[in-house]
């Protein structure tokens, strides 16, 4: 079994090194920098073997999968850099695992590169981090015995998590807008404004006012579940942490997405350039997740699923590495783009992750309960 880690020079990159050679696999450092990769190997990576390969390069990027079982990206923006390593491990015959949290990116795996996966007999898994390991995981679990549902909705609550540089920079891709939504069975451009609501969360945090997100399950559940409509929403504090101003963020998201499409992105390319790399471990730890899953059947029925959890970052190196750990084990047989749900059991994978501090639990709430409007 080895691993390739491509964009291993990075914040995430590093973690998920540090990862595995904790967990003892066999693995090979890929990025587009020579130096910094060779001083990744020799201080975190155990001396493990370096390999250069760019995004422009499709031929280095075959080469840099040579021998391999499972290839980790980590190196985003995603929908600026993503493309030519799922090729590459497409036409390698190699498995495919990433950290992304880019909606249109996932997407245009599943579209682009899902049916030539399926046909090499090899797995493209995007999104196997926090983003969205725990929401399609516990979506999952919560429609099982209940499908076909009528809507399956998602609510994160998130605080403290620091994001990095790499997720700031992914962020403004992804607030230029071109996401989607799931309604009356297909997928639609999603509408710049969504009205704002409030959602119960499980105690402690309560009554909580939330946001927009275009979050990936809105591109996996419809492929592993079968429902009429996915809607994701995380908590408005999430983004915008005094009160006041977080019940106006659903005002606000179009405005930011407009100017995203001025010389006002590259202000804030430069910025995020001068911020620290990322969270120090003490403030990796100080980050609370709480995602819900609420299931509404067809028939009235509704189950809820929360998944329960902290540092960001660390459960996505964890994640990755145990993904990758599970695909290149004998046996291992899916193959084609898959949502985490659909590319591993739900809740054993889940329960992988309990030595990180994840919980998990599924109630049913009876009759279906809807979001609070203002
Ligand atoms: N959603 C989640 O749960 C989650 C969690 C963690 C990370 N992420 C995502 O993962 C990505 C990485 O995050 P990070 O914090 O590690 O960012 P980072 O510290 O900025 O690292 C980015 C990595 O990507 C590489 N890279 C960027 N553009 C590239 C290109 N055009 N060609 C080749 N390599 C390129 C960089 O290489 P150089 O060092 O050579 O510049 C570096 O290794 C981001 O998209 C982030 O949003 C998501």
């Amino acid at each position: 079994m080895t691993v390739v880690l491509y964009g291993a020079t990075g914040y995430t990159g590093q973690l998920v090194t540090e990862e595995l050679v904790a967990r003892a696999v066999p693995f090979v450092l890929g990025g587009r920098r020579e130096q910094a990769l060779r001083a990744l190997s020799a201080s975190r990576g155990n001396g493990a073997e370096i390999r250069i390969a760019s995004v422009d390069d499709p031929a280095s990027m075959r080469a840099l999968m040579d021998g391999c079982d499972v290839v980790i990206n980590c190196a985003g923006p995603f929908s600026l850099a993503g493309e030519t390593v799922v090729a590459a491990a497409v036409d390698t015959a190699t498995h495919y695992i990433d950290s992304t949290g880019e909606q249109p990116y996932m997407q245009a795996v599943f579209e682009r590169h899902g049916p030539a996966a399926e046909r090499a007999g090899v797995a493209l898994v995007p999104a196997m981090a926090f983003d969205y390991v725990p929401g399609d995981c516990i979506a999952r679990l919560a429609a099982a015995e209940l499908e076909p549902l009528r809507e399956l909705r998602l609510y994160y609550a998130v605080s403290g998590f620091g994001a990095t540089r790499g997720t700031l920079r992914s962020s403004l891709e992804m607030l230029k807008g071109g996401d989607i939504v799931y309604e009356d069975g297909d997928w639609a451009p999603a509408p710049s404004y969504v009205a704002p609501e409030r959602f119960e969360f499980p105690a402690p945090l309560g009554l909580k006012s939330v946001s927009k997100y275009p979050s990936g399950e809105i591109v996996t559940v419809p492929r592993h579940t079968q429902t009429r409509k996915v809607t994701a929403r995380i908590t408005s504090e999430t983004f915008v942490p005094s009160p006041r101003l977080a019940g106006a963020m659903p005002y606000m998201t179009p405005v930011i997405s407009a100017a995203l499409r001025t010389p006002l992105r590259g202000v804030l390319h430069r910025a995020i350039n001068r911020l620290p790399e990322g969270p120090e471990l003490e403030q990796r730890r100080s980050a609370a997740f709480t995602v819900v899953a609420v299931a509404h059947a067809g028939d009235g029925r509704t189950r809820q699923g929360v998944v329960r959890g902290s540092d960001v970052y660390g459960f996505t190196s964890v994640s990755l590495v145990r993904a990758a750990e599970l695909m290149s084990a004998p046996g291992y047989s899916a193959k084609g783009a898959l949502g985490p749900a659909a590319a591993f059991d739900p809740a054993a994978f889940l329960d992988l992750l309990a030595g990180h501090g994840v919980s998990w639990e599924l109630e049913s709430l009876g009759a279906a309960a809807s979001p609070a409007a203002f």
